[in-house]
């Protein structure tokens, strides 16, 4: 069982800078109603990039398991995570897909280069979708080399994330208690691989619900009837993906943790969200008067989140106002 160290807790109401799996050690027993998150997915993000697969895995098994004494009895552990769509896997054969029907273009290297010119941001992967090709076919074009090694390349597979959060929290004394898809915007530009093959693009993510044992309140008041049609009571939740990533790489829209935190707890009572980004969770947790405790380990984060969280927190007795200044917050940092 995780020691707790009480001498030096973590406050409600507050975001902290450091490692979850040392922070998350200072939470009192039995505190958290609610905790929240959406962990690196390894896929190859910033913050994530120095994890090995293993590493990776160990973070998510760790701080589920520091979870479990910090949940209230009968409370509740949310976890937003999608599938890894395109992982290496050494073990498969390489074997190269006959692909017939991809355009035939003549593409030049010059021709290439005038749009880079005029773009100079655009990557490869933007350079392909502007000319109808492959990444590989840009990249030939302009350094005369193959950039997956071709049928040397390791290939790529789903790999289903689920079955090892379930088995970490199971492991950590927690039972899966429900489980939603969040359907969000199709995600056409990050699909690299969808005109190549018969593969889906990437627009939707799960919600894995555990509960710690002990009682929990049941009481439906805590959404209107019409909030249980059309979002309580429903397996699939269709939110939009907030519009770009201007000042974090993978924030979640605020609707999604707000309807988790109204949910699964009592106005007054902590949420907390380990991996907490921009502050979403904090601002959801803020909208419907709960308090929050948020860990990121990135500086720049934290920094983030604190101003998120100064530009509502004027508006508590004003939710219309609040709402509007969340429009905002998400349309001006954008997110994904
Ligand atoms: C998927 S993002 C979360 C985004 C967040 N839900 C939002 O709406 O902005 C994951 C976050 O976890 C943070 N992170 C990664 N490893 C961490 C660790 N060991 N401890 C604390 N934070 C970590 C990253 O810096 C990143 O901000």
């Amino acid at each position: 069982m995780a020691v707790i160290n009480i001498f030096n807790p973590l406050i409600p109401n507050e975001i902290y800078h450091g490692d979850s799996r040392n922070l998350l050690k200072r939470i009192a027993h039995n505190s958290i109603a609610l905790s929240v998150w959406s962990p690196p997915y390894y896929v190859g993000k910033e913050y994530e990039k120095d994890l090995s697969f293993d590493n990776w895995k160990g973070l998510l098994i760790d701080v589920i398991a520091l979870h479990f004494s910090i949940i209230k009895s009968g409370g509740f552990l949310a976890v937003n995570i999608a599938d890894i769509l395109c992982f290496k896997d050494e073990s498969m054969p390489k074997i190269m897909a006959e692909n017939v029907s991809r355009r035939k273009i003549v593409l030049s290297k010059e021709k290439i280069l005038a749009v880079k010119e005029k773009h100079p941001d655009w990557n490869r992967y933007k350079l392909a979708e502007h000319f109808g090709c492959s990444e590989q076919t840009i990249d030939r074009r302009l350094n005369g080399n193959n950039i997956r090694g071709g049928k040397y390349q390791s290939q790529t597979r789903i790999f289903l994330v689920g079955g090892l959060i379930e088995a970490a929290a199971k492991e950590a004394g927690f039972y899966l208690y429900d489980r939603r898809i969040w359907v969000k915007d199709a995600a056409w530009e990050n699909s690299r691989w969808h005109t190549i093959s018969y593969r889906s693009v990437d627009e939707s993510e799960y919600l894995y619900i555990f509960w710690k044992p002990g009682i929990t309140k049941v009481d439906r008041a805590r959404l209107t009837k019409e909030e249980w049609v059309n979002w309580g009571s429903r397996g699939v939740w269709d939110i939009p993906s907030v519009r770009s990533n201007a000042d974090h790489d993978s924030k979640f829209p605020v609707e999604l943790p707000r309807r988790v935190i109204k949910l699964f707890t009592e106005p007054g009572e902590i949420v907390l969200d380990c991996f907490m980004g921009s502050g979403t969770t904090a601002l959801a947790a803020i909208r419907e008067g709960r308090k929050y405790i948020g860990i990121d380990k990135e500086k720049r984060s934290v920094e983030i989140a604190k101003k998120a969280i100064d530009s509502i927190s004027k508006y508590t007795k004003e939710p219309e106002q609040m709402d509007l200044m969340l429009r905002d917050l998400e349309a001006s940092y954008g997110t994904g």
